[in-house]
């Protein structure tokens, strides 16, 4: 089974395999794990995908990978379509990947590369790009043995995708342990310094929507939408690496800031973990979490599923409410459309919308109106001495967002409601 797309000038031809073990044939399909491989390929520049096919194996050779049938039979599409890199959908070893890149002559990404390639591509913040470059130099310190041979480096990424240019990556062992020391110390730096700007943003009175969910589920659609800005919602996955955050005054005059999140998928590779949570920690400061689905997925649960674990492991607090958007409506088709909307009905915290054409947005943007609760307001208050108690009230409930002693008493900057500041007042 073998798809070929037409072929054009392109830089970096590509031919995408995905394993299929036997051994770890989970609840996904075969054809939408490639699928899905096949687009991750698409999102990084400058790299023609021009076939791609599954490979079932009964178990993975310890040497090739794939069995030496397979290898000769791929070895010879490989040169008839002119490929020259072949991205494998799974993980191999640094000797299957000598081997392979050996007999087929071409260059060799496994999925963990491949994700790298695209987070190096997509990360804005300066977190986001250390982190980035953390998890590729410990990639890269495991596969050294081969010291990154007849590939070069070209512009951008690290050089795990390119064609001929610049000199190869020649780095040392230690030379990389240098660096990861190196950027540890940055990212302490940048992580400081972003804990700073967070906590002035506390102090702004306004609650927190996070749009988090699977890649290519619409959520940078579903935030143009939402706040009308002009922002990029290309057909890419991870478009959105790191977080984007706009204000938005929703229907009921509420302001509340609006924050886009990276896309998630399945099998994110271990290594690659501390720079997804970084991109993803607003998720945590967040009011509310709009669960963006593609309901139109054949795998829409299995992915609904992925992403509710991925926010238990990252600490998302249990408190904070979690709204289901059923994206991409239009693409249901009529006869399950009304088990869907149906289903959609039975529950409060589910919203069909469709974030392309606009179906369904008035109710989602009332219902997070809703979500919200009262609006807070901020004040500043004097304190004297003598009324420690209503400061301790204050502290308790969790209201205080500055406090500075004084000569005569606390000077105090609260955020609070209308019902908070009139139990304080009955004090
Ligand atoms: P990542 O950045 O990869 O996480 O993706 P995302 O969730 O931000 O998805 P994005 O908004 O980039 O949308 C992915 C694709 O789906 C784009 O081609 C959109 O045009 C398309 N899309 C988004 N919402 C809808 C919708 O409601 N209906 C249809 N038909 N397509 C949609």
């Amino acid at each position: 089974m073998s798809r070929e797309a037409t072929s054009g000038p392109g830089p970096t031809r590509a031919w995408v395999l995905h394993p299929d073990l036997k051994s770890d044939q989970g609840r996904r399909m075969a054809e939408h794990r490639l699928a899905e491989a096949v687009s991750l390929a698409g999102a990084l520049p400058g790299l023609e995908v021009c076939g791609s096919d599954i490979v079932r194996l009964s178990r993975a050779q310890p040497g090739t990978l794939f069995g030496s049938g397979k290898v000769k039979e791929l070895g010879d599409r490989f040169k008839q379509a002119g490929i020259d890199l072949v991205l494998v959908d799974g993980p191999v070893t640094p000797v299957q990947q000598r081997n392979l890149e050996k007999e087929w002559g071409v260059k060799l990404l496994d999925r963990t590369g491949l994700i790298l390639e695209i987070f190096a591509d997509r990360a804005r913040t300066r977190e986001g790009v250390l982190q980035v470059e953390l998890a590729a130099l410990s990639y890269q310190r495991t596969r050294l043995v081969r010291a990154w041979t007849h590939l070069e480096r070209q512009r951008g990424g690290f050089g795990f995708v390119g064609g001929p240019g610049e000199t190869q990556i020649e780095a040392d062992r230690r030379a990389i342990d240098d660096q990861v020391i190196r950027l540890k110390r940055q990212l302490d730096r940048v992580v400081k310094t972003r804990e700073l700007h967070r906590a002035a943003r506390r102090k702004v009175p306004f609650p927190v929507v996070a749009l988090a969910g699977y890649t290519n589920a619409g959520k940078s659609t579903l935030f143009n939408r939402m706040t009308g800005a002009e922002v990029l919602a290309k057909d890419m996955l991870f478009a959105t690496l790191d977080p984007t955050m706009r204000g938005v005054v929703l229907p009921s005059g509420r302001k509340v800031i609006l924050s886009d999140t990276v896309g998630f998928i399945s099998d994110l590779p271990t290594q690659l973990v501390a720079a997804f949570r970084a991109t993803l920690e607003e998720v945590l400061e967040a009011d509310l979490i709009l669960h963006v689905r593609d309901i139109s997925h054949p795998e829409t649960a299995e992915q609904a599923a992925d992403v509710m674990e991925i926010l238990g492991a990252l600490g998302v607090r249990a408190e904070v409410p979690v709204l289901e958007v059923w994206n991409k409506l239009d693409l249901v088709d009529a006869p399950a459309r009304e088990p869907l909307m149906a289903a959609a009905a039975l529950r409060a915290d589910v919203l069909p919308v469709s974030a392309l054409t606009g179906e369904g947005l008035d109710r989602l943007l009332e219902v997070v109106s809703e979500h919200l609760g009262e609006e807070r307001v901020p004040r500043d208050l004097v304190l004297p001495f003598e009324q420690g108690r209503k400061r301790a009230w204050l502290h308790e409930q969790g209201l205080v967002t500055a406090e500075t002693e004084t000569e005569t008493g606390w000077a105090l900057s609260v955020l609070w409601t209308a019902r908070q500041e009139r139990a304080f007042r009955a004090l």
